[in-house]
């Protein structure tokens, strides 16, 4: 349908700061972060309020126009990009980001959807308190952003993915109807957990547009450490000895190989490796709120008995904020690195966690019989089961001429994801770009009532449309 009437009454609506209609204005929205996609909206809607932004879905309603709610534009699988076909407007939710409320009390953080992940961190830190959610990408990924995606990130294992910390949501539906759903309760049961359906929705079902988060008290000490390591095997040992040794302290156990390593030292600037090289590396985090002496000299106790049991080759222990942050950076920029290096086709799988090690030395198997020379490097949540095996193309190959084979090089890797009995996305999403595994990963009755939600919730298709469905 053409654009223009709704767009004179959105302009009313919406004033000059909440309307963007100038193509170069557009453009930044109109792409994906890693450039796979390229949308063509008539549109950018920047609403200052709630209320604003269920009025504007109304007028989109009533004209059958499409709308791609955006955060921080930062998916991995083009879950804000908005169709080529110059249908669909995209819905900025920067605007909406202010802190609504924070209680110590009852550790819970009320805020709008548009904050950044950082600003939400910073937010609680203020007052004493953590939000237990970190992403490489925190300082642009936003909270609707993460809640509708349910991302994980670098403290899943202790604290849950997004989903498990939403107490509640105010969403505006599909025909501008608002629901309020932010309760502050933590226990209610009162029948659908609706926030959960709007959570790991990617805008779907509906538009998040503010949330109550739990928070935890401060951590007062952090130990954070580097280790190399000989072999997958060896890290899922370590993994265990961590969690024996202090499970309800450890915050994060990341996996890194040596070829991501080696993109970040070259692509990422002030980066340096603070032990030899090795095959395998792993940066490990407790955390703790109490203040107990001998929290640092436990772990490192534990690494030294990691070290003589063959499990990890050398460690070192951040002595500093500053060197904490440098061993986190490694990790981190492996992303960007791997974005500076050039293509790269992602799968962002997930096993058991007791399969991992399994999976990191079959998985390159098999995508070399597939294509001898394939690049591999694969990093992540190994504390998780969840590693990102990110795909270069040989020596010898065009770019386009990788990437041309996407669908077969990820069918290499998901064969021994499916075996192992993992999922071809565990946190990043379906987005645009997985779609197409839907049918044979999550078809018959799991994708019937998937729809069955799609069609209750946003019968006319309008909300973020070729997502998440084939
Ligand atoms: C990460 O953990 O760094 C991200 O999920 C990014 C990625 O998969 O490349
Ligand atoms: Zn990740």
């Amino acid at each position: 349908m053409s654009a223009a009437a709704p767009l004179s009454a959105l302009a009313a609506l919406l004033g000059p700061r909440g309307l963007i209609t100038d193509p170069a204005d557009i453009a930044p929205y109109a792409e994906d972060w890693r450039h796979l996609y390229r949308g063509h909206p008539p549109a950018v809607l920047r609403p200052a309020s709630t209320a604003e932004l269920a009025a504007a879905v109304r007028i989109c309603a009533e004209a059958g126009l499409g709308i791609v709610p955006q955060g921080g534009n930062t998916s991995m699988v083009g879950g804000a990009t908005p169709s080529a076909r110059g249908d669909e407007v995209v819905l900025a939710l920067s605007r909406l980001n202010r802190v609504r409320a924070i209680d110590p009390v009852d550790l819970t953080l009320t805020i709008e959807a548009g904050a950044t992940v950082k600003a939400a961190q910073d937010a609680a830190a203020q007052a004493g308190c953590q939000l237990p959610l970190s992403i490489a990408s925190e300082g642009s990924a936003t909270i609707g952003g993460v809640l509708s995606t349910n991302a994980g990130g670098n403290m899943t294992l202790r604290y849950g993915n997004a989903r498990d910390l939403v107490l509640g949501l105010e969403v505006v539906l599909a025909d501008g109807r608002v629901w309020e759903g932010l309760r502050q309760l933590r226990k209610d049961n009162t029948g659908y957990c609706l926030r959960q359906i709007f959570l790991g929705a990617e805008g779907t079902l509906g538009i998040i547009t503010a949330a109550v988060l739990k928070l935890v008290p401060a951590p007062r000490q952090r130990a954070v450490a580097f280790a190399t390591l000989p072999s997958p095997e060896a890290a899922l040992s370590f993994l265990t000895r961590c969690q024996r040794h202090d499970q309800a302290a450890l915050v994060a156990f990341e996996y890194m190989d040596r070829h991501g390593m080696a993109l970040v030292l070259q692509h990422i600037p002030d980066t340096q490796l603070p032990l030899a090289a090795a095959p395998h590396y792993a940066l490990i985090e407790f955390a703790s709120a109490r203040t107990e002496a001998g929290f640092t000299e436990a772990v490192e106790e534990m690494i030294a008995q990691a070290i003589a049991a063959g499990e990890v080759i050398d460690a070192t222990l951040a002595a500093s904020e500053a060197q904490a942050r440098a061993i986190w950076r490694l990790r981190e920029e492996h992303a960007e690195a791997q974005k500076r290096a050039g293509a790269s086709i992602k799968n962002d799988v997930s096993v058991p966690v007791s399969r991992v090690a399994e999976f990191l030395r079959e998985a390159p198997a098999a995508c070399a019989a597939f294509m001898p020379g394939i690049r591999v490097v694969a990093f992540g949540h190994l504390g998780d089961g969840n590693i990102h095996f990110n795909l270069r193309p040989p020596e010898t190959m065009a770019e386009a001429e990788f990437l041309a084979q996407d669908h077969a090089v990820m069918d290499a890797v998901l064969g021994v994801v499916r075996r192992l009995g993992g999922s071809f996305s565990a946190e990043h999403g379906v987005g645009r770009l997985k779609t197409y595994l839907m049918p044979e990963w999550r078809g018959g009755v799991e994708l019937d009532l998937m729809q069955a939600l799609k069609a209750a919730f946003d019968p006319r298709g309008l909300l973020n449309a070729g997502k998440i469905f084939p």
